[in-house]
């Protein structure tokens, strides 16, 4: 079933990773996808060459998300490549971890710019584009509702995100458009490989390892496929979801 024939979607953070299953997802059911990235043009051309080898329309970009000049940009290009703009899937997002002494005013800016204020420009840009029945999908974090050490910029940074969209959600509302985020668990892409140990609490360090602290924190006792989450995206840029907004959906696995 094409559920996005004749659609035009925006994935930023769409050369790896969640962004990337997403691209791939929105295609497979007939999306035109303008795929965003910061910098990283040999993963964004490897997924461009499997989109258009496809079949699909697809063109990336370099924009960096912390920057709204360069959001605003992207979003204009897919708007004069492929003539409308029905679905934002908004991918990009960096980590953090440290503790509160060590946290600087720089960090805070860095990771703000990207995962809340980023998310923020995305969706106002998209939204002057959008007409009735555009979706905007915005991504928070399961960290949004956890404690755990260390993590408090990268957490405090997506629960504003689900704060935004439940506000935005009566203004968007006015013109008929959807905005929602996906609140991600654990999922297997570089951001995990590289920091998902982190999330053990720090008397567990060396005691357990992520396989192990997974199979008693997770119902599912694993780690996400992007591929996995980049179903909920679909289902919140669908018609089957129309009747869905400022809502956060978690994709967590079942996490305690
Ligand atoms: N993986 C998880 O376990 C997990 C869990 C919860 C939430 N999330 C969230 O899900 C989203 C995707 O995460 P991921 O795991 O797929 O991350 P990832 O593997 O690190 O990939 C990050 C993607 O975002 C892009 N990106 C990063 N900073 C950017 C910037 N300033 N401007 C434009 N693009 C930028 C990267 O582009 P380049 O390739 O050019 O670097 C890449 O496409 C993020 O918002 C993350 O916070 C992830």
């Amino acid at each position: 079933m094409a559920r996005f024939e004749g659609k035009v979607a925006v994935v930023t953070g769409g050369s790896r990773g969640i962004g990337a299953a997403v691209a791939r997802r929105l295609a497979a059911e007939g999306a035109a996808v303008t795929i965003g990235y910061r910098g990283n043009k040999t993963a964004a051309d490897a997924l461009l060459a499997d989109l258009t080898a496809d079949g699909s329309r697809a063109v990336a970009v370099q924009a960096d998300a912390a920057d709204p000049d360069q959001t605003w940009a992207l979003i204009e290009r897919a708007v004069a490549e492929f003539g409308r703009l029905d679905v934002l899937a908004s991918c990009a997002g960096i980590e953090h971890f440290d503790a509160l002494e060590n946290i600087t005013p720089a960090d805070f800016d860095r990771v703000f710019a990207v995962n809340t204020r980023g998310q923020l420009f995305a969706a106002q840009h998209a939204a002057a584009r959008m007409r009735e029945g555009g979706r905007i999908v915005l991504t928070s974090s399961v960290s949004a509702s956890m404690a755990v050490f260390g993590h408090t910029l990268y957490a405090a940074s997506k629960a504003a995100v689900e704060s935004m969209v439940l506000n935005l959600s009566a203004e968007l509302g006015q013109k008929g458009i959807t905005i929602n985020a996906i609140a991600p668990g654990g999922t297997a892409t570089d951001m995990a490989a590289e920091h998902a140990a982190s999330y053990l609490h720090p008397e567990l360090s060396g005691k357990m390892s992520l396989p192990e602290w997974l199979n008693v924190q997770v119902a599912l006792k694993r780690l996400a496929e992007p591929s996995e989450v980049a179903a909920g995206y679909a289902f919140l840029a669908s018609d089957d979801a129309a009747y869905m907004t400022g809502r956060t959906l978690q994709l967590d696995g079942g996490m305690f």
